[in-house]
């Protein structure tokens, strides 16, 4: 009934800068915004590069944005509109908005009204600047580095985005928002927050005064549709033995530990490890931010919680792994390990709920086994380090190492079984490696995933009683690379 309607009919229009070409590290960007989306429905279809190139505004619409916004703000009553369901709410101030824009005569056409409007409804009742990049599937990341610099993800490479925050007061309320829905506070007082989306992306919030430029924003995007091993192939992450490697590892009963650096896929591996566990297992999941998507019917997931305002109330991941074992588990797999929880995990795995999992932070197989060994020492069990890492030679079966290689690609770099323990060292055999064999034309890493010419590897009994021996046995032999005189290529012992 207001602007929006009556200026389709053809009101006279000044058009804001728009550049002629989007820029080239941006385009991307417009692929599937919400934006994009309404733009496309206002007005005639537009192609993705000009829709970049609104997105990329001038001064000018900024200004504007900010009078608007201004009057909206004088005009409507915020708590009444935080009453009304989202789909009323945005209508309800698309109306405000386009009388507002026909009052203070501001000229546009209908697709910068429409991107207005969008822009306005999203920093009222949604994420602000955020939604367009929320609404894209393709981001791994969002990292905002106060108002002025945002950051994405996108297939392995980071790049900077055109996104940009009115100031770091609309970045801190947008802040707030977040991690109000989860019942937590951020300011000041309490200048770190964990918490997460509705749609299950894992958010951080790190405010001024430890934040020196503005608060420091980072979501890890949730995907909806998860990475299924038979992806990871075709995205050249693992080989198909590879695969049937890992699927057997799953299926019987290995203790796994899944190590790798930040966003190198552990997560995302953890869950396609998953796959394979039969359906009657009962499995029980302890994450910080509850992040795998099992499939099977019979799955309990626990998930910590911080501290409250007062500092009370905190549920550490020790606290729920020891829960857990009174839960009746078949298997027990934590999202992440990294502090004291290590001890309670693999006494777990020791204890008859074999095929448990869980990932960690380290960059190879070996540095893996350090990390537990810290991890035990830190919380603070008087062991001798002998003990330790009998402890976990005892308990780990498996290490898959995922990594994020120079190029962006992710890769799973190795598959190695802890062997047992020769003195105080703690022996390890690959399985399989993943071997870099050059880079081609573009950049890309290439490379083949080889196995190490062992036939028979320490888990084979388990294997011989789940029938698995002769899948087991082609999986290797099929990654086998032989040397030009026709002998295997072996592996040191890592
Ligand atoms: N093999 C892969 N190929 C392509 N993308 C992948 C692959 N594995 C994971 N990803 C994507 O990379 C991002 C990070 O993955 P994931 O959350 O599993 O990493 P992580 O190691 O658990 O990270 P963190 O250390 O932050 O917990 C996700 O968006 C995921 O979809
Ligand atoms: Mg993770």
């Amino acid at each position: 009934m207001f602007g929006r309607r009556s200026n389709e009919s053809g009101a006279p229009r000044r058009t804001l800068q728009q550049p002629a070409a989007a820029p080239a590290g941006a385009v991307a960007e417009a692929k599937t915004g919400t934006a994009a989306k309404n733009t496309a429905a206002a007005a005639a279809p537009p192609k993705p590069e000009p829709v970049e190139a609104q997105r990329k505004h001038s001064e000018e619409y900024y200004d504007v944005k900010t009078t608007v916004f201004n009057a909206l703000i004088d005009t409507i009553d915020l708590t009444q509109l935080a009453k009304l369901e989202a789909a009323a709410a945005r209508e309800e101030i698309r109306d405000i908005v386009s009388e507002i824009i026909q009052l203070k005569n501001v000229v546009m056409s209908i697709a910068e009204q429409e991107e207005l409007l969008e822009d306005i409804c999203n920093d009222v009742l949604g994420y602000g600047p955020l939604e367009p990049l929320l609404a894209r599937d393709d981001i791994a990341d969002i990292m905002v580095n106060g108002a002025a610099a945002t950051f994405i993800e996108v297939g392995g490479k980071v790049q900077k985005t055109s996104v940009r925050f009115a100031d770091n007061a609309q970045l801190m309320n947008i802040c707030q928002r977040i991690v109000s829905q989860v019942g937590r506070r951020v300011d000041e007082s309490s200048p770190i927050c964990d918490a997460r989306l509705p749609d299950g992306s894992r958010v951080n919030v790190i405010a001024p005064p430890l934040a020196i430029d503005g608060p420091a924003l980072t979501i890890r995007k949730f995907k909806k549709d998860r990475l299924t091993l038979e992806q990871l192939v075709k995205f050249g992450s693992i080989s198909p033995a590879g695969k049937t490697l890992l699927e057997i590892i799953g299926r019987v009963r290995c203790n796994i530990v899944v190590s790798g650096g930040t966003g190198s896929g552990k997560t995302t591996l953890l869950n396609c490890m998953s796959a394979p566990i039969d359906s009657d297992e009962r499995i029980i999941t302890c994450e910080d931010s509850a992040e795998l998507q099992l499939q099977q019917p019979h799955v309990v997931r626990l998930e910590t919680r911080p501290p409250n305002l007062e500092g009370e109330g905190q549920i550490t991941m020790r606290d729920l792994v020891k829960n857990c074992l009174r839960m009746r588990p078949e298997r027990i797999i934590v999202g992440e390990v990294r502090g004291p929880e290590a001890f309670d995990l693999l006494q777990a795995m020791n204890t008859g709920h074999d095929g448990s999992m869980g990932t960690l932070h380290a960059n190879s197989p070996r540095e893996a086994i350090s990390r537990m060994e810290s991890m035990i020492m830190m919380g603070g069990f008087a062991l001798p380090t002998k003990t330790i890492r009998e402890m976990i030679t005892g308990s780990v079966d498996i290490i898959v190492q995922a990594s994020r290689l120079r190029d962006g690609s992710r890769k799973i770099t190795h598959i190695t079984e802890v062997v047992g323990m020769e003195g105080e060292v703690v022996t390890l055999q690959n399985l399989m490696v993943f071997e870099i064999t050059g880079e081609d034309a573009n950049g890309k890493i290439v490379g083949r995933h080889r196995s190490t010419g062992i036939a028979r590897p320490r888990f084979w009994e388990r294997a011989e009683y789940y029938g698995e021996t002769d899948r087991l046995s082609a999986a290797l032999a099929s990654a086998e690379v032989r040397d030009k005189h026709g002998n295997t290529m072996g592996e040191e012992n890592a």
